[in-house]
């Protein structure tokens, strides 16, 4: 089974609060999933391999760790996923980006897919699959069977709220991905939307409703 990392940084949550308010507009929307992509990439990136390399401080000549040079790629889900690349891109400013464009048809609530273009070693890097937001979990799990046929295996789901079905459908589709999340929500509506949420994220990140 997957590992949940809910990640409850007091940091963090304030400002995923403020994200939540009605209130705030796409601007500051934009600024805060962008700092909470970043402050979460610290701690999904937090078991890359580490390489032992010899330098000269001032002082002295020093063994030192250095990342090994794992691959990452980042591959946000079109669109409301595109609010979290630059965040994480700004600790790993040598990650490739890939995009899974996908839109979840508002009756059906099934994903559909119109666009996907990865790096073309995508296969060799560790994917970290982007969304804010995880409700039924349908398309973070088709985007993941997307990477799996492209032959990806080492793949990371980061999402800003989760729903508990959410969770529980990505847990029981790929229990080889971790999720991690900044806040687990209670529950889904009629309406497919996470309670209490921050409505769609989508609309509130490009001002589009
Ligand atoms: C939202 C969100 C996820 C999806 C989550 O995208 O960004 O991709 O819904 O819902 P699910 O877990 O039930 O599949 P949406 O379909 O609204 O598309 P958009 O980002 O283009 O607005
Ligand atoms: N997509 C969103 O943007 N918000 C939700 O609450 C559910 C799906």
């Amino acid at each position: 089974m997957s590992n949940v990392h809910v990640m409850d940084h007091p940091l963090i949550q304030h400002k995923v609060s403020l994200m939540r308010d009605k209130e705030t507009g796409p601007k500051e929307f934009r600024e805060l999933l962008n700092e909470i992509s970043m402050l979460m990439a610290y701690e999904v990136t937090r078991d890359l391999p580490l390489k032992t390399v010899e330098i000269e401080t001032p002082i002295c000549r020093a063994q030192t760790q250095v990342i090994a040079g794992k691959k990452l790629a980042i591959v946000p889900i079109l669109r409301a996923g595109l609010g979290m690349v630059d965040g994480i891109m700004s600790l790993v400013p040598a990650a490739k980006v890939g995009h899974i464009g996908l839109y979840r048809d508002p009756n059906t609530l099934e994903p559909v897919e119109y666009y996907c273009k990865l790096p073309a070693d995508a296969e060799e890097r560790e994917i970290l699959l982007v969304d804010p937001m995880l409700a039924t979990g349908g398309s973070a799990s088709a985007a993941i069977g997307f990477l799996k046929k492209r032959n990806c295996r080492n793949i990371k789901l980061v999402c800003l709220i989760g729903a508990p079905e959410g969770v529980a459908r990505v847990q029981a589709d790929h229990p080889d991905v971790d999720i991690f999340i900044a806040a687990m929500d209670e529950k889904l509506n009629d309406h497919g939307y996470i309670i209490p949420g921050l409505g769609d994220a989508g609309d509130r990140l490009f001002g589009t409703k």
